[in-house]
C-alpha cells in the first residue's frame, strides 16, 4: 500500500509574508496527519522561512525547480546541494509549464532528477500529453518517452526516491480535469513502464500522484482509482479551505 502524497503547487504566487502565514495555517490544520503525506512547494524566496515554520510538523517542503548542477556559473540558478542545505525534501522536475515555456528538454530533466537524487532530495517527476498529441493518439508514446528518458541511469536505489506525477497538459489550470478512468488508463501504463526499465516490483512502491484541475470535488473519486496515489494541486492548493478539503478527501 502506498501511502498518498498530496503537494500543492503554489507556483508563481504569495510574497514570504503570504506563504508564511498559509504554512502556518496548514501545519495547524494538518501538521500531523500519518496517514498521507502533505508536500508544499512555495515559491523560492519564500523556502526558507517556511522550512522553519513547518520543520516541527509532519509537512515535507518542495521546491519548484532545481540545476542540475551543485554549483557554478550558472547565474539566476539555485541547485539541490543549496534545496537540502535549507530542509527541501522535494523538488518539482519536468513540470509541463518549465518543458513549454522555458524550453526544457527530456534529457536535462534527467539530469536534474540525477542531481535531486544526489542530494537526498525526491523527485516529483511531472509528464504528460498536450492536448494535440492526446488527440492524435499519441498519449503513451509521449508519455513512453518522457519516462524512459527522465529516468535514464538511475539506479534501482534512486527510483525508490522518486515520485511521479501524471499532468495532462490541456488538465492543467482549465477546469478540465481528466476523467478518473483517463487518470487510471495512464497510471497504470507509467508503472508498466517503470516496471519494464526497473523490473516488477519497484514501481509498486512509486507514488503517481495526478495533477490538472484538482479540486476537492473530483479528488475522491481520483484517488479511488487503484493507481492514483495522490495529487499535484496548482490552483486549489492556493486557498486554505480547498486546499484542507482537498487532502482531507
Ligand atoms: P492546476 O495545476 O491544479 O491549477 O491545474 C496543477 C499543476 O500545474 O501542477
Amino acid at each position: 500500500m502506498i501511502k498518498p502524497v498530496i503537494a500543492a503547487n503554489w507556483k508563481m504566487h504569495k510574497t514570504v509574508r503570504e506563504a508564511v502565514a498559509f504554512a502556518a495555517v496548514i501545519k495547524e490544520k494538518l501538521g500531523n496527519l500519518g496517514d498521507r503525506s502533505v508536500v508544499i512547494a512555495p515559491p523560492f524566496t519564500a523556502l526558507s522561512q517556511v522550512a522553519e515554520i513547518i520543520k516541527d510538523s509532519m509537512i515535507d517542503l518542495a521546491a519548484q525547480n532545481v540545476h542540475d548542477k551543485a554549483e557554478g556559473p550558472y547565474t539566476g540558478e539555485i541547485s539541490g546541494k543549496m534545496l537540502a542545505d535549507i530542509g527541501c525534501n522535494y523538488v518539482i522536475v519536468g513540470h509541463s509549464e518549465r518543458r513549454i515555456l522555458f524550453g526544457e528538454t527530456d534529457g536535462f530533466i534527467n539530469s536534474k532528477i540525477l542531481s535531486c537524487v544526489q542530494f537526498g532530495l525526491k523527485p516529483i517527476f511531472c509528464v504528460g500529453e498536450t492536448l494535440p498529441e492526446r488527440k492524435a493518439e499519441k498519449t503513451f508514446i509521449v508519455i513512453e518517452r518522457q519516462i524512459k528518458e527522465g529516468l535514464k541511469n538511475l539506479s534501482d536505489g534512486d527510483i525508490r526516491s522518486v515520485v511521479c506525477a501524471y499532468e495532462p497538459v490541456w488538465a492543467i489550470g482549465t477546469g478540465q480535469t481528466a476523467a478518473p478512468q483517463q487518470a487510471q488508463e495512464v497510471h497504470a501504463f507509467i508503472r508498466g513502464v517503470m516496471g519494464k526499465i526497473f523490473g516488477r516490483k519497484i514501481p509498486n512502491t512509486i507514488p503517481i500522484l495526478y495533477g490538472g484541475s484538482v479540486n476537492h470535488h473530483n479528488i475522491r473519486s481520483l484517488m479511488a482509482q487503484p493507481d492514483v496515489n495522490g495529487a499535484l494541486v496548482g490552483g486549489a492548493s492556493l486557498d486554505i479551505e480547498n486546499f484542507t478539503k482537498v487532502v482531507q478527501f
